[in-house]
């Protein structure tokens, strides 16, 4: 017999683009009551504003009703950065989604496991970096990894993996740590379902699945612009028209951010020491030059908006 999910209550940490589309989707399809905290004010404010551009939307495309959007938008509550990670101490479940830093999740994975419920879940929506890692940071001080507490507490880690834009993609990756317990997968499953995804399992390697296979596949367009192969255009239209992907790599690249797609290729150099996964210098150089794509108006092409 499988789980219920269980959650009446969800937080999520940090309202960029990711943490923003995961409120949504939880709080339009699996009608869940959403606390959502980030360290900075201004990005809860960009993330709201998406929200209701979104709900409005769907709105005025007949996929759902003025109140079904107003319930929705209710049930997303902000948690202000002066109160910090402690706000989201009703929560049974909650989905980390900040950047690709390992020692930043490792410092919020601890003060999750210092602040919330015992046995709430905890998901983080990490791209490439080990869950196994991340779990081993979530057990209360003092407590050692292999007494029963410190095992306990572990076990309630999970990989989560949403993919950007969240409210149009299909598929949530959903990845065990060494840790993590068959009632946490489960419920962690079920809630991604509830949320309208279909879910794909991985182990625990750096890149998981879809990263693993995606980043070199970029990271390799990227080379062809740098070795002057082809332009920027023609790489992105021979993939778009001739593979039928519905954005080129560049595209992609820009629309993920090349820091996300940098920090993923060092994860996955860095834990597989496999030469096929060295980032190219080209993708090193923008990142030093702070073009991060479309979220900053400049990376392979230039964005006005
Ligand atoms: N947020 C929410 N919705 C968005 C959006 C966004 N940022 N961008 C586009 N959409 C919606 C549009 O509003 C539109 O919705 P509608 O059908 O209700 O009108 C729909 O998506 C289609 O958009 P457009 O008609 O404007 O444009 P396209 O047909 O070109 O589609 C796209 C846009 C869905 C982004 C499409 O180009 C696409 O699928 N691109 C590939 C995206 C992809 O591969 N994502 C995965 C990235 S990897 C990842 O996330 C993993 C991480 O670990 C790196």
């Amino acid at each position: 017999m499988s789980i219920a999910h269980g959650i009446r209550r969800l937080g999520v940490l940090g309202a960029g683009q990711m943490g923003t589309g995961i409120a949504l989707v939880s709080a339009l399809r699996a009608k869940v009551p959403v606390l959502l905290h980030d360290r900075s004010s201004e990005q809860v404010t960009k993330g709201l504003s998406l929200v209701e551009k979104l709900l409005a939307k769907d709105v005025s495309k007949g996929r759902i009703t003025s109140e079904e959007a107003k319930e929705a938008r209710d049930r997303i509550s902000v948690v202000g950065s002066e109160v910090g990670i402690k706000g989201l101490r009703d929560a049974d479940m909650v989905i980390e989604a900040v950047s690709e830093s390992l020692p930043l999740k490792q410092s919020i994975f601890a003060s999750f496991a210092a602040e919330l419920k015992p046995e709430a879940i905890l998901a983080t929506n990490t791209s490439s970096i080990s869950i196994t890692k991340i779990a081993a940071s979530a057990i209360p001080h003092g407590l050692n990894a292999t007494s029963e507490e410190g095992k306990k507490s572990a076990s309630r880690v999970v990989g989560l993996h949403f993919f950007n834009p969240v409210p149009v993609m299909k598929l949530v990756e959903l990845i065990s740590a060494l840790q993590t317990s068959q009632e946490t997968l489960d419920r962690a499953r079920n809630f991604a379902v509830a949320c309208g995804k279909e879910v794909t399992t991985s182990k625990d390697v750096p890149g998981f699945v879809s990263n693993a296979l995606l980043m070199p596949f970029i990271n390799e367009a990227i080379m062809c612009l740098e070795k002057g192969t082809a332009t920027r255009e023609d790489i992105d239209t021979t993939l778009r028209l001739g593979m039928n992907h519905p954005m080129g790599p560049l595209q992609l690249a820009d629309f993920i951010g090349l820091d996300t797609c940098l920090a993923i290729q060092q994860t996955l150099y860095e834990g597989t020491r496999d030469s096929k996964y060295r980032p190219s210098i080209l993708l090193e150089r923008m990142v030093d030059a702070q073009w991060y794509g479309r979220k900053n108006g400049k990376g392979f092409y230039e964005y006005t908006n």
